[in-house]
């Protein structure tokens, strides 16, 4: 006979085991699996965006929410992950909860491409160079004048980029974008 504690048990582990299936099937669902950023490209990221106090940063794919807590605890910003995994989203909600920064950064359970992101100062994004390219004409619909956006590890191809460090791969642009590579950027820094 089954008694309570061995349900109790078999509940238990098919909770676990969804959660974790979820947490690795949904990434990688997508094309665009969970690597977390390291804590110094992603300040080095938002030094280079020049985010102010104030400012609305959005990261594009926002994974735990690290990204969102640095740029609202050290930086001053108003911060909005959008995340497509569920598992995710909770983990970045808990870690905004916990850090007491849940008043300076909302998470939208959802993906990228069907949320509206015009009110964006600063878009971070560490993404493939395939989600790069499918990024750009979204960005380019939605970006208001003056925005800046930065890439980690892909460029966007067919912008030109106004910086690039090469130590830690990222790559800023403003909205509009020059049209260029980093090809015609490096030709500008050796005219200069
Ligand atoms: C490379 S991780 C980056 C995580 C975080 N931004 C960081 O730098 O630590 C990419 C994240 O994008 C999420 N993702 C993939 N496709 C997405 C989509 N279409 N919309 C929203 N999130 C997406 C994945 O679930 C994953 O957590």
């Amino acid at each position: 006979m089954i008694d309570i504690a061995n349900i109790l048990l078999i509940v238990l582990a098919v909770i676990v085991l969804t959660v974790c299936v979820l947490w690795f099937v949904v990434p990688l669902a997508t094309g665009l699996p969970w690597v977390p950023s390291h804590e110094k490209r992603i300040r080095k990221a938002l030094q280079m965006a020049g985010l102010q106090p104030g400012e609305r940063l959005y990261d594009l794919g926002a994974g735990d929410g690290r990204v969102l807590v640095i740029a609202a605890r050290e930086f001053g910003a108003f911060a909005v992950g959008i995340e497509i995994s569920p598992v995710h989203c909770l983990i970045a909600w808990f870690r905004a909860l916990f850090c007491g920064m849940n008043r300076q950064i909302s998470i939208r359970c959802s993906s990228f491409f069907s949320t509206r992101i015009e009110e964006a100062d600063v878009v971070f994004a560490y993404v493939t160079p395939g989600y790069a390219s499918r990024l750009r004409p979204f960005l380019e619909r939605q970006l208001k004048n003056g925005a800046q956006v930065v890439t980690l590890s892909a460029e966007i191809e067919g912008w030109q980029p106004d910086d690039i460090d090469s130590s830690e791969l990222v790559f800023l642009y403003h909205m509009p974008p020059t049209s260029g590579s980093i090809a015609t950027y490096l030709s500008a820094k050796v005219i200069k």
